[in-house]
Parts: structure tokens; C-alpha cells; sequence
């Protein structure tokens, strides 16, 4: 059972078990690797805290089907933690032969719905669980667009029916750089298919806002993330970090933020901080 407040899994953790257990719920497993890696990684984790896979490289808006190989090494992955759910971007990477490392907005067409819900229906079917999608940063929106990106989420969720991952820092963001009200967003997604968030520090360059993973929650981001966990029945609130971190202890502050919210809206049934 995954509920409370999580961190994303990183090697800075290992060495660290005991007091990961004592202050997380739930850990969030990037699946980047074969399945030997994995288990190097989580080994001392899997059976002692639940966790939940989230994948970087399916590329669900491509025209193309994912790749079988990366499609079985996340099967692997999730079978071996037992993953309640497995989370994927509603973007795509690939093209053809040519990938990015960055995730893709897709155009809010029907188009765009059809061919990304043929691909999750397909995947849900191979992996045997649920899937959830994440909102995803932008800085523009496809012309031809037919959809606001909370009507396109929306219909997405619906007809494939899977939920939603929210990242709320990517919501505060593509908000302020295309100008529009969170409120708007999140009166238009489905609220019974939120059921995991993510939260991140993020950084300002040039007068652009980057979701760059670090370390300091911005109060606006957490202010949104309580009016999602008091309008929502969403129960599990994970925290990303990717810079400014070598132990365990450097994501605490934002933890322990994070876990006021959490027990304010939920029975407070978690670890004491
Ligand atoms: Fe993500
Ligand atoms: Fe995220």
C-alpha cells in the first residue's frame, strides 16, 4: 500500500536504510536499468518500503509502439518491488531513430489522444497494473491545439482509464511561463484520478523557470499542493530531488514540509519526523 510522503529513490540513499525507513513511506524507483542493476540498487529497500516505478523512456506520444525491450525491463522492475502502479509521462522523446532526453508536450488534438491511449491501453494489459501519467513541463503550445491542457489530460485519463500522477511544480510552472490560473487546471482534470503528486524546488534563469529538482519547495508550489490535498482524495505526495544532495539528511527540510501538509489532510498515519 502506497500512501503518505515518499522521496525519489538515489544512490545517495544506500548506506542509509534505516533512517530512509524511519522518515519515508514510500520510495519513487526511476527505471533507468536491466534488472541486475535494479536489484543492485533497491536491494536493501524492496520488502522493507514500499515503492512505486515511475519510467523515463517509453515515449507514450509517439506514433511508435515502445520498444519491447524497455517495456519488459519495466515489467521486471515492477514485479520485483511489487509496484502498486507505475507512472509514465504524457509526452513523447522519440521520433523514429532520433530520441531526446527531455520530455515532449504533445499537441492537444484528438489525434494525440488516440494514439497515446493506444499505447497505455497495451501497456497497462503487459504490466498488469495501473498506469498513471504525469503532466509534464512546456514553454509553448502546439498550434492546432484544440484542447487546454487540463480538458487534454482529462480525456486522456478517461478513456484510458488510468490516473493521474500531478506534478504540481510542473503545473506552478508551465502556468506562470504560458499565463494561465493553476485553478483553471485543476477545476478541469478529473479529480478521483489524482492519486500520487510530486513536489520540487525549482530554478529561475534568463527570466525561464526550469523544474530542476532542487532542494527548497517554493511556498506557491506548496500552497497549490494543499489545495490538491484538500480537494482531492490523493493520498500519496513524493518529493523530487536531482541536485544540491549527497545524504539523506539534505531533503529533510523539505520532507518535513511536505508532511505538515500530509497530516493536515490525512490521518496523520506516517513516520515521526
Ligand atoms: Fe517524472
Ligand atoms: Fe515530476
Amino acid at each position: 500500500m502506497v500512501k503518505g510522503v515518499g522521496v525519489g529513490f538515489r544512490l545517495d540513499f544506500v548506506g542509509q536504510e534505516e533512517l530512509v525507513r524511519q522518515h519515508v513511506d514510500f520510495l519513487e524507483y526511476s527505471q533507468k536499468r536491466a534488472l541486475e542493476a535494479v536489484k543492485a540498487e533497491l536491494g536493501p529497500f524492496i520488502g522493507q518500503v514500499p515503492i512505486v516505478v515511475h519510467s523515463l523512456n517509453l515515449s507514450l506520444g509517439s506514433i511508435e509502439a515502445p520498444a519491447d525491450y524497455r517495456v519488459e525491463a519495466l515489467k521486471q522492475t515492477a514485479d520485483l518491488v511489487d509496484a502498486p502502479w507505475v507512472s509514465e509521462h504524457l509526452s513523447y522523446s522519440r521520433s523514429g531513430d532520433m530520441e531526446i532526453d527531455n520530455f515532449i508536450a504533445l499537441p492537444y488534438t484528438d489525434e494525440a489522444i488516440d494514439v497515446v491511449v493506444g499505447h497505455i491501453v497495451a501497456l497497462k494489459q503487459t504490466l498488469g497494473r495501473p498506469i498513471l501519467l504525469e503532466n509534464v513541463t512546456h514553454s509553448f503550445v502546439w498550434p492546432g491545439s484544440v484542447y487546454t491542457e487540463g480538458e487534454f489530460i482529462r480525456r486522456v485519463l478517461e478513456k484510458a482509464d488510468c490516473g493521474l500522477l500531478l506534478d504540481v511544480t510542473n503545473l506552478f510552472l508551465n502556468a506562470e511561463t504560458i499565463g494561465y490560473d493553476p485553478l483553471s487546471f485543476l477545476n478541469a482534470i478529473p479529480r478521483d484520478r489524482v492519486l500520487q503528486l510530486h513536489v520540487a524546488g525549482h530554478t529561475e534563469q534568463n527570466g525561464e523557470l526550469y523544474d530542476s529538482h532542487v532542494g527548497g519547495i517554493d511556498p506557491k508550489v506548496l500552497a497549490l499542493t494543499e489545495w490538491v490535498m484538500n480537494n482531492t482524495s490523493c493520498d500519496a505526495i513524493t518529493i523530487e530531488r536531482d541536485t544540491d544532495m549527497e545524504s539523506f539528511e539534505d531533503v529533510l527540510q523539505d520532507l518535513n514540509l511536505c508532511r505538515a501538509i500530509y497530516n493536515k489532510y490525512r490521518n496523520a498515519s506516517a513516520p515521526a519526523v
